[in-house]
């Protein structure tokens, strides 16, 4: 596929539009409550994505900002549209293209200036509720204003970029209270800057283009920056302007950056959650977290807010991330028979499915054994399920077929793995493994369902000399001898669509 020039927030947006795939939302709107559940009625009805543009408090005159869209990455269709398809695209096809894209890294430039810095507010003019951030659910702890909000921060030691997307709620009006996974990528980062005693740089990016918030929500490896892999899916550097208060740099076209900083000292930090979560169950109790003190917001001029149902966008491009990070690891592993690697987005990639041509007993484990070695099973992979090559990943059927009739439950075929790292956000997990200031990452156990056929049993000459007996299917060559014979059998009231 021809590489597409980036999209700025504006541009997606007006491709989403004549594509049919945007709404403009022309009515009030209150973003308090109303906003978010308008938004999740929409997305449960697979409509399009959100232009709202007369927000109740921020529709009147000289408004900071006034308009918040939502839902750019929402079905497949679009999603395919964002990668810079012409069209909807099958999983295959996606999952392919992600994987090669990911693999190409051109590294960003630095240009002199940006429409992102039309406006700079500073000091006792910061105000975050001059943004219109939702309450985008009645329980959660507050307004959140990192949704879809990509965090760039720099390792203090080797100065590498990483871009990922947190949740952050607004604390005061200069104030923001984050969910900091020490296990995540800018966790990592934090806990060097807290060795130092020094405070964390971070530029918080809302609304550019989406390859960003897509990129960004990978988990890639800790030694990718995600700038390389935005210009690799694009062909080009990313043109990145320097933030005007943190040493971090932000996409020249971005609709709005808030900079701050972290500090370390517990003492500074304020409740956070709870957040209506993609598990679509609120998320955990308010808790003290760490605060990035706002040093500057700087936007375009009549900026447009970035914002997101948890669990809505992310569970369809998640699908096809996650499926293609764990088809790396598994490539990097030097795993033989890997065929497909498919992720249901319901499960937001909890469960993973795994389509091998089996070369040797015990494989499976070795599968999952690697997913969970690697940084890309931090939030994913709690359930790691392997087929043979006949079941087709993607078929709920099948699938449960060959979970249901080639697994003993007692037997090998199901195995689990301990109290490893994990989602700190899974409800089914006690509140205590999950708590992140007391283990940094929440813990998971996690199970591996080995649904091959096992090469264990013996050989019955009865079953074709094969391990496992002969499926009660029609032989392709038995139907196609019935239907050739459909019209002699005369059957009544009933004729299939096709013979
Ligand atoms: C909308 C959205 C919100 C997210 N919020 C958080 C969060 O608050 N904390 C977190 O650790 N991960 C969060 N994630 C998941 C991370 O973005 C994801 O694990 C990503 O790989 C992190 O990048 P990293 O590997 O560079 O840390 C969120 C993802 C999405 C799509």
């Amino acid at each position: 596929m021809p590489d597409r020039e980036f999209f700025d927030l504006r541009t997606a947006l007006d491709h989403l539009e004549r594509h049919g795939e945007l709404a403009q939302v022309e009515g009030e709107v209150d973003w308090n409550l109303e906003l978010g559940i308008l938004a999740r009625d929409v997305q449960s009805r697979k409509g399009p994505a959100l232009l709202f543009s007369n927000l109740k408090d921020y529709n009147r005159p000289g408004a900071r900002c006034s308009s918040l869209a939502t839902g750019l990455l929402g079905s497949t269709r679009r999603l395919s549209l964002m990668l810079g398809f012409e069209d909807e695209q099958p999983n295959r096809t996606l999952m392919e293209y992600v994987l090669e894209r990911n693999r190409r890294f051109i590294a960003p430039e630095i240009v002199a200036s940006g429409p992102v810095h039309e406006n700079v507010v500073t000091g006792k003019d910061i105000d975050l509720k001059e943004l219109p951030v939702p309450q985008w659910h009645r329980l959660d702890g507050g307004r959140y204003v990192g949704t879809m909000g990509c965090v760039v921060t720099k390792d203090p030691e080797t100065r590498r970029t990483n871009v990922g997307v947190y949740r952050s709620m607004i604390a005061d009006r200069d104030k923001m209270s984050c969910l900091l996974v020490r296990s995540q990528g800018w966790g990592g980062h934090f806990s060097g800057y807290e060795a130092r005693g020094e405070p964390m740089p971070t530029a918080w990016v809302i609304g550019w283009d989406p390859i960003m918030d897509f990129v960004a929500s990978t988990p890639h490896p800790v030694d990718v920056c995600e700038y390389d892999v935005m210009g690799g899916y694009r062909g080009r550097p990313v043109p990145l302007v320097k933030c005007k208060t943190v040493p971090l740099e932000v996409p020249a076209s971005a609709e709005i950056v808030i900079e701050g900083l972290i500090s370390p000292d517990p003492s500074t930090y304020l409740l956070e959650g709870p957040f209506a979560e993609f598990t679509q169950y609120l998320s955990d109790l308010p808790t003290k977290r760490p605060v990035v003190q706002v040093t500057a917001i700087t936007h375009r001029n009549q900026p447009v807010f970035r914002g997101t149902l948890a669990g809505v966008e992310s569970a369809y491009y998640g699908a096809i991330h996650r499926a293609g990070a764990g088809w790396n690891v598994l490539r990097a592993a030097g795993i033989p028979g890997i065929l497909e690697v498919y992720i249901e987005p319901i499960t937001n990639g909890t469960t993973v499915i795994v389509q091998i041509k089996k070369q040797y007993e015990g494989q499976p484990k070795q599968i999952a054994a690697a997913l969970w070695g690697s940084n890309a099973g931090q939030y994913a992979f709690k359930r790691v399920i392997v087929v043979d090559d006949d079941i087709d990943p993607a078929d709920h059927d099948a699938v449960e077929w060959a979970i249901n009739y080639r697994v003993d439950p007692g037997s090998d075929d199901v195995a689990m793995f301990r109290g490893m790292a994990g989602s700190p956000l899974d409800p089914a997990i006690p509140l205590e493994l999950r708590n992140i200031a007391e283990l940094g990452t929440g813990l998971w156990n996690r199970v591996v369902i080995d649904a091959t056929r096992t090469w264990r049993f013996q050989r019955r000459p009865e079953w074709n000399n094969e391990k496992f007996p002969p499926v009660s299917r029609n032989r392709p060559e038995d139907t196609a001898l019935i239907r050739s014979r459909w019209e002699r059998y005369r059957i009544k009231n009933w004729r299939p669509e096709s013979v």
